[in-house]
């Protein structure tokens, strides 16, 4: 399958990995779990006849719920959205709607130019959204136009990401098209429960299978707070009984990085027989754009991995 990238744009998103996964991961699944689903990629990479897909954050499964019910119509949502950008005063080079002078900004401010164009409207698009957190239309806007798009509130329970230096553009309009297909043309039950009471609550057979991609205990970023050695080790009771009931699993996560070990994870994995796959790393350095060596990224699962490499 070919790499697709989900329109949510998520921190950690796993689609530029699914290539490598798939090829180990069973050929033949009924139901996918997507356990800690995050923006999705996991499940629009993978073939399955349903999908059941899990997240503890609610605002991420209000945004698929959102994404799956505007997109049964792709043109009415773009037109809407279009609307909206031109409402606030954004660009989209999606559409070339972008100033005259916009080549001389583009020069001028080299990294920070969507960011200084839009920063006026993304400021009343989020005042906007603030007053009426129920517009879901607006936080979707507020995660394309904003830092990293990601979607973050202060505790006062108010929107408070700075904008981004991005604008509504061609790979947006390529995410929203991927997802419609998978959304218009899967089963898929959403659910938004912590991993374990989620699992519980399932039915799961032996020719499904399940996917965790949960924090990574040993890197950052804002849904780690979620996370300490007390969830990490809860999750790996988890594994075993599910293990033990042979119900198939696969984990991804990482062993090493920046230094860090997680010795959790290490000591699990040698007390069982289960099989280590390393993965090429997702993780690139911000700050210079390579690749962190020592980042040892792996994928675990409870079964060998039975598909037959193509001559
Ligand atoms: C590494 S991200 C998943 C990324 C996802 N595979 C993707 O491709 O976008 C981990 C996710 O776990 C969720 N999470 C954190 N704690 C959780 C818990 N106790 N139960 C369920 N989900 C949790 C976070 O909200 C986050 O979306």
């Amino acid at each position: 399958m070919r790499k697709v990238r989900s329109p949510l744009f998520y921190v950690g998103d796993k689609y530029k990995l699914m290539p490598q996964l798939n090829k180990i991961m069973p050929d033949y699944i009924d139901t996918f779990f997507d356990v800690f689903t995050g923006g999705g990629s996991a499940s629009m990479g993978v073939k399955a006849n349903k999908y059941v897909m899990n997240d503890i954050d609610y605002n991420v499964i209000q945004l698929h719920k959102y994404l799956m019910t505007q997109l049964k119509s792709p043109t009415y949502f773009l037109n809407k959205m279009y609307q909206l950008i031109k409402y606030y005063g954004l660009t989209c080079s999606a559409e070339n709607e972008l100033p005259e002078n916009f080549t001389e900004i583009k020069k001028t401010y080299k990294k920070t130019y969507y960011a200084r164009l839009n920063k006026i409207g993304y400021l009343k698009l989020r005042n906007d959204f603030n007053s009426n957190q129920d517009n879901m239309d607006l936080l979707y806007l507020l995660l394309v136009f904003g830092f990293n798009h990601m979607t973050r509130f202060n505790r006062a329970g108010k929107f408070n990401l700075p904008v981004g230096n991005v604008d509504w553009n061609k790979n947006v309009n390529e995410a929203l098209t991927n997802y419609s297909k998978f959304s218009n043309s899967n089963q898929i039950i959403l659910h938004n429960l912590d991993f374990e009471q989620f699992i519980l609550s399932q039915r799961i057979k032996k020719d499904d299978f399940l996917y965790f991609d949960p924090p990574y205990l040993i890197t950052f970023s804002e849904y780690n707070k979620l996370w300490d050695n007390n969830t990490e080790k809860r999750l790996y009771n988890l594994l075993d009984t599910l293990n033990d009931r042979g119900i198939r699993w696969g984990l991804s996560n990482v062993l090493t990085h920046k230094g860090k070990k997680n010795n959790i994870l290490w000591e699990w994995i040698h007390e069982h027989n289960f099989y280590v796959y390393p993965i090429k790393s997702n993780y690139i350095s911000h700050f210079d754009n390579t690749v962190k060596e020592d980042t040892k990224e792996v994928f675990i699962m409870n079964i060998p991995k039975t598909r037959r490499e193509l001559p």
